[in-house]
């Protein structure tokens, strides 16, 4: 990645100018730049991020969706054009770092949870990744339902942010082993953001008529499980995706993540704040696992 000088942009019909404050980094953002281009294949010089904060005529916004930072030049610069209808107008006083890394994985841990895995007070959820960007609103959002949360993570440094999310027991594992540990808690709902040997773990270890979402491949896209445990136990697999979303949804999750935000019941674990000069080592950070937290660019900083 580089650093570029721009024109300033110019807004077309049906977009507004954005001051970005705070862009977020997503793993989209290191899967697009490192060989999985999609749509931003055919975009080249491209400009990453799908989610920020700034000012719209210096009221206080979140901006996101409308294909930004995936079929559409992204927000790792200081000054976006970006549809209007991608931009929600915050009450001033929104501290624009939480707000910044809200929207990806605040409206993907609540997709999974409810609208794919309908969490219920009585159910027993591993979240998988609970150390990541996700993980963290997943464990917040089910406790918030009602549930009993086991988070799951590979390093035994991560587990005190697990706990510190509200979950009720850490696992610390790699999916060796990882069916025998959850086999006495036995899952009735598994967010698995993994795949490879993960799923076929969490398969193992989910009980009758359990359900598995699953919303990433950070280990392996390609996963083997045995079928007959599956259909036996009458598992349902479920899959999210962001890309689907429509903009009217998209509010509608919004204004519930805010509101929560607002009372204090859901806060988004920020990493560092780098500036967009870093933003290759903001990617080397989350392929090593070791983002520590949200991640976000300060492009004038
Ligand atoms: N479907 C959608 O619309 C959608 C939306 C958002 C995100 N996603 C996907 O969901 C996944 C998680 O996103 P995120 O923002 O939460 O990422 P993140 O902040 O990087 O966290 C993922 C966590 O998973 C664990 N992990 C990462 N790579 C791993 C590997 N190879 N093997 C085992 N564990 C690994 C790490 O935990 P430990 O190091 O503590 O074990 C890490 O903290 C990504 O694949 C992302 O692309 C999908």
């Amino acid at each position: 990645m580089q650093l570029d000088s721009l024109e300033d942009p110019v807004a077309a019909d049906g977009e507004v100018l954005v001051d970005i404050a705070y862009a977020s980094v997503n793993p989209l953002d290191v899967w697009i730049s490192h060989g999985s281009p999609g749509m931003a294949g055919a975009n080249l010089p491209w400009i990453p991020g799908s989610e920020a904060s700034g000012h719209v005529d210096g009221q206080p916004v979140l901006v996101r969706g409308g294909g930004l930072g995936f079929s559409r030049q992204g927000l790792f610069r200081d000054r976006a054009s970006v549809p209007s209808d991608s931009v929600l107008q915050l009450p001033s006083g929104v501290d624009l770092r939480q707000v910044a890394g809200l929207a990806v994985v605040g409206i993907t841990a609540w997709h999974a949870l409810h609208t794919r895995g309908s969490v219920q007070p009585d159910d027993r959820v591993v979240v998988l990744g609970a150390s990541g960007g996700v993980g963290s609103v997943a464990v917040q959002l089910a406790k918030a339902a009602g549930a009993t949360v086991w988070g799951q993570t590979g390093s035994d440094a991560n587990a005190a942010v697990i706990t510190g999310d509200g979950a009720d027991h850490v696992v610390v594992s790699g999916a060796e082993g990882l069916a025998t540990r959850l086999a006495d808690f036995a899952p009735t709902l598994v967010l698995d953001p993994l795949g490879g040997a993960y799923t076929d773990a969490v398969v193992t270890s989910l009980s009758n008529r359990g359900r598995l979402v699953v919303y990433g491949t950070s280990e392996n896209e390609q996963v083997t499980f045995n079928m007959r445990q599956m259909y036996r136990k009458a598992v349902s697999i479920f899959g999210y995706s962001g890309i689907l979303g429509s903009p009217a949804d998209e509010r509608q999750v919004l204004s519930t993540l805010l509101a929560m935000m607002a009372d204090g019941s859901l806060r988004i674990r920020l990493g560092d704040v780098l500036p967009l000069e870093d933003a290759d080592e903001a990617f080397s950070r989350i392929l090593q696992r070791r983002a520590g937290g949200k991640l976000l660019l300060d492009p004038n900083a």
